[in-house]
């Protein structure tokens, strides 16, 4: 069994073991004294996997309810949130109970933030369902649902009580969906290097997975230990994020978080060699890797329609915006700068 410990001033644990579907309500009956709990899913997931989980939490006891939301960003919304802190409250749920996130990055941002809200905050359990949700948006405790002006908007800081990734649901992650989680794995070997690095750059992913996502989250704790309300060495995890974003709301969303955070961080590497802050072989590398795993390296979009949709991005302050930029795999540091200079990574990267 992998595990990682999150050592905040109210800590919790990351498991990582294939089977843990099955064995989740012995874990979860450990984290709060109630007997309810409300699953939250997808369309997708949920009517592959939630099944699974009920049967093992009313083996430990539990009343079980299913809430599912349709798949996809578009239901990452305040509507969706509210209907789902109904369905709590028609199901009995107390402080003492547990709401039990099963699913993508989608469903972790909505159940985080409902758990976060419910009665002022109840026990949430992270199940996640995709890559991207293993090794990024299950840890940290960032919640959220998008607004229609800004995507994330609208959440809170509110750190689950606990976390299971089973890398066996993986098997039925479409194929795109596996490489929009590897554009943040790609982020962690781009940040620190070292074991992320290797895995992703020996051809025996599969055999590898579990010790990836844990190299992963190990990456994540430390970031979020350090600073965890996003005010300092957090934002090393927003390498690729400016442009990234600026990508997605560019595209309406048709180009997914993962893979807009791919041409993103390409497009950073190349503005740094360019500025000769890497070498060409750095930028080269991240391009080269990208590609591997299926994930663009580039976008047809106009400069001045990226920059401009880039300044509406929350992470800026007034007229500065923190950039992560790149010294060489590895080595990455932070620059605040005025928004105007977005502009140049933007044309020097494109
Ligand atoms: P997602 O939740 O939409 O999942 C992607 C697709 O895969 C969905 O269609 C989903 O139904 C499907 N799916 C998930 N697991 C599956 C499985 N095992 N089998 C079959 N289908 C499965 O998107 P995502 O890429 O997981 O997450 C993206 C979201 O995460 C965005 O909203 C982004 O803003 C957010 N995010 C949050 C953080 C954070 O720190 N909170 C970090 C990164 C991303
Ligand atoms: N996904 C970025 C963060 O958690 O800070």
């Amino acid at each position: 069994m992998r595990r990682v410990e999150i050592d905040l001033r109210e800590g919790y644990t990351v498991y990582i073991e294939q089977g843990l579907l099955d064995n989740c309500g012995e874990y979860i009956e450990k984290i709060c004294t109630g007997k309810r709990a409300v699953i939250v899913s997808d369309s997708n997931v949920a009517p592959l996997y939630a099944q699974r989980v009920a049967d093992s939490l009313k083996t430990s006891g539990f009343e079980t309810g299913l809430f599912t939301i349709p798949a996809g960003e578009e239901s990452k919304n305040p509507e969706n949130l509210v209907k789902c802190a109904d369905f709590c409250a028609e199901s009995g749920l107390t402080r003492s109970d547990v709401i039990v996130a099963l699913g993508g990055g989608v469903i972790t941002d909505m159940a985080g933030l409902c758990g976060a809200l419910y009665q002022r905050g109840i026990a949430v359990c992270q199940i996640p369902t995709s890559l991207l949700a293993m090794v990024d948006s299950s840890v940290g405790g960032k919640t959220a649902v998008n607004l229609s002006k800004g995507k994330n908007m609208f959440g809170a800081f509110y750190q689950p009580s606990l976390v299971l990734c089973d890398s066996t649901v993986l098997s039925t992650l479409p194929s795109c969906e596996f490489a929009n989680g590897m554009a943040e794995v790609i982020k962690y070997a781009v940040l620190r290097g070292g074991k992320v690095r290797e895995i992703i750059d020996s051809d025996n992913l599969n055999e590898t997975l579990d010790e990836l996502i844990e190299e992963c989250v190990k990456i994540k704790k430390d970031y979020v230990c350090e600073d965890e309300f996003d005010t300092g060495a957090r934002q090393f995890l927003n390498l690729g994020h400016t442009i990234g974003h600026a990508i997605e709301r560019r595209s309406n969303f048709s180009i997914p978080h993962g893979s807009a955070v791919s041409a993103g961080m390409c497009i950073v590497a190349r503005a740094c060699a360019e500025m000769s802050l890497c070498s060409s072989c750095t930028a080269q590398y991240i391009e080269t890797v990208c590609a591997k795993y299926n994930l663009p390296t580039s976008v047809q979009m106009k400069e001045e329609e990226l920059f401009s949709d880039s300044l509406s991005d929350k992470k800026r302050m007034g007229d500065k915006v923190t950039m992560v930029l790149i010294r060489e795999i590895g080595d990455c540091y932070l620059e605040k700068t005025d928004v105007e200079n977005i502009k140049n990574y933007i044309n020097k990267g494109m």
